[in-house]
């Protein structure tokens, strides 16, 4: 059975570039479960219900966030009542929504647990013992264990991916933008990618206009950064689970871009 993840969704150029090309992922790798990452869907800036509801729509069972959960207003209002909509879990108690959902397909269970890293970002709660506490909670359910691990470091996402191999089915890392090329099955069968990269524009600076990056790198004063314009790519995973063991048996990382044409 196989799992495809989404890297974050950056704007409309992502959320259309996804829209094109889900039906044809589908297709071709025909997966049990699919996950998108979607903290920057609105404009760069968290994700309205609007957007949820269409990515829900076009197949996608489960919605991941992270830095940016509370950037629209809105959120606030329907994340509980989304479960399919899950926020990093090491907020700090009391922040709305959870951090943990299951979809649920003939062919099994799949649990989703979205966490956030500490390093360059703000201090939550520990995401590694508030990954003990899910991981055991989702294994009286399911040996299918996907995090989504929205992080900045590439130490703290191994270490990650470490730290729970041979306990989760795959630890894929968020944030960055940039995909990383060192997927890989842990010993222990964790499937492991440390950034799957974003779906968004191709020639802004991690999907943002460049001037304003560039400017703002040059002068140290604030900017307002918005998203670049098309052409957009696609980032994305496919994880080949062992229903039996829950383990990771391969993981093949999908872009899509001018450079990297779509073979169907
Ligand atoms: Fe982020």
């Amino acid at each position: 059975m196989k799992l495809l993840f989404i890297g974050d969704i950056m704007g409309s150029p992502g959320r259309e570039i996804v829209k094109n090309y889900l039906p044809m992922l589908k297709r071709k790798y025909q997966p049990t479960f699919i996950v998108a990452n979607g903290e920057n869907s609105a404009h760069g800036r968290g994700i309205t219900e609007k957007i949820a509801k269409e990515l829900f729509d076009g197949g996608v069972h489960a919605i991941t966030l992270g830095n940016h959960a509370w950037d629209q207003r809105d959120i606030y209002e329907f994340i509980d009542s989304e479960p399919r909509l899950i926020r990093p879990a090491n907020f700090p108690q009391g922040a709305p929504g959870s951090g943990i959902t299951y979809v649920k397909q003939s062919e099994g269970e799949l649990a989703v647990i979205n966490l956030q890293g500490r390093t360059f970002l703000p201090p939550l709660d520990c995401p590694f013992q508030m990954a003990d506490t899910l991981v055991e909670q989702a294994r009286k359910r399911t040996k299918l264990i996907f995090v989504d691990f929205h992080a900045e470091a590439t130490s703290e996402k191994q270490a990650m991916a470490w730290y729970l191999d041979g306990r989760v089915s795959a630890v894929v890392g968020t944030h960055t933008h940039v995909q990383t090329a060192d997927e890989r099955v842990l010993p222990q069968g964790t499937g492991f990618l440390c950034d799957v990269g974003m779906c968004g524009p191709s020639n802004g600076i991690l999907g943002m206009e460049r001037e304003a990056v560039i400017r703002k790198f040059l002068t140290q004063l604030p900017e307002r950064f918005e998203v670049a314009p098309d052409p957009a790519q696609l980032n994305a995973v496919v994880i080949t689970l062992d229903k039996t063991t829950g383990h990771a048996k391969k993981l093949e990382r999908i872009r899509i871009d001018s450079d990297h044409l779509f073979m169907e």
